[in-house]
């Protein structure tokens, strides 16, 4: 009988095992919308949504080699058009998706380790922000939620002040509810205990509009 693959909790991004993941271009089913989780670990949200919306096409970007592999086996088992891909997320997103390729992207509670000792390690960054805006297709939308009150306001900060994104729910406002019919483990771990949710949902700004800033 095969042994199940060891899973790490924490892997570090940064560590050069990870600088060069070997990621290529994804070839995706062409016509249909594409949704994507950065950070996908066992990818229960994306199996989620391909159940509440299955004519779509669901990538999970995760570093963790054997949760890759695990979701890969589930969406073969259940024929759901959900996949995953080992990459990292800070250095490959421009090589998996091509510009403008992606309706919706998804960061689902990044970011545990938030010591400051740790914040080099945080992947929700200014940088990443831009990352997605280039991915995203002219009307493409970034949610992210987190239960963690100092990423939640950090990233609200980011998205605020990058002129590649316009808040959904108003300036400077966290989305009252989730939207999108799915929730990640953790995320019913959170409202099982009463904790908070800051949601994020924010449009990309499309050029145009930006010159017209001007
Ligand atoms: C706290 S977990 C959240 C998992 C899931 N989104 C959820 O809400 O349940 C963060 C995930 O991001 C992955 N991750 C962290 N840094 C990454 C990177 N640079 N590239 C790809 N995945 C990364 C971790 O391995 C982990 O599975």
């Amino acid at each position: 009988m095969g042994r199940r693959r060891r899973i790490r909790h924490h892997v570090n991004p940064l560590s050069v095992h990870h600088m060069d993941t070997g990621a290529s271009r994804l070839s995706l089913p062409p016509g249909l919308p594409v949704e994507v989780e950065l950070g996908c670990a066992e990818g229960s949200f994306l199996f989620a949504r391909a159940h509440v919306a299955p004519e779509r096409t669901y990538v999970g970007v995760e570093i963790r080699e054997a949760l890759v592999e695990r979701v890969n086996l589930r969406a073969a088992q259940e024929s759901v058009p959900v996949q995953a891909v080992y990459a990292n997320l800070n250095l490959d997103l421009e090589t998996l998706f091509a510009p403008g390729s992606v309706d919706l992207c998804h960061v689902n509670f990044p970011d545990p380790c938030f010591k400051r000792s740790q914040h080099k390690r945080r992947f929700f960054t200014l940088d990443l922000a831009g990352t997605i805006a280039q991915v995203l297709t002219p009307d493409g939308v970034l949610a992210v939620q987190t239960d963690i009150w100092d990423l939640g306001l950090e990233a609200l900060e980011i998205l605020e002040l990058s002129d590649e994104f316009e808040n959904l729910c108003g300036e400077w406002t966290f989305a009252p509810t989730n939207v999108f019919g799915a929730q990640t483990r953790r995320e019913g771990f959170c409202l099982e205990n009463g904790e908070k949710v800051w949601r994020l949902r924010f449009a990309k700004v499309r050029s145009t509009q930006r010159l017209n800033l001007y």
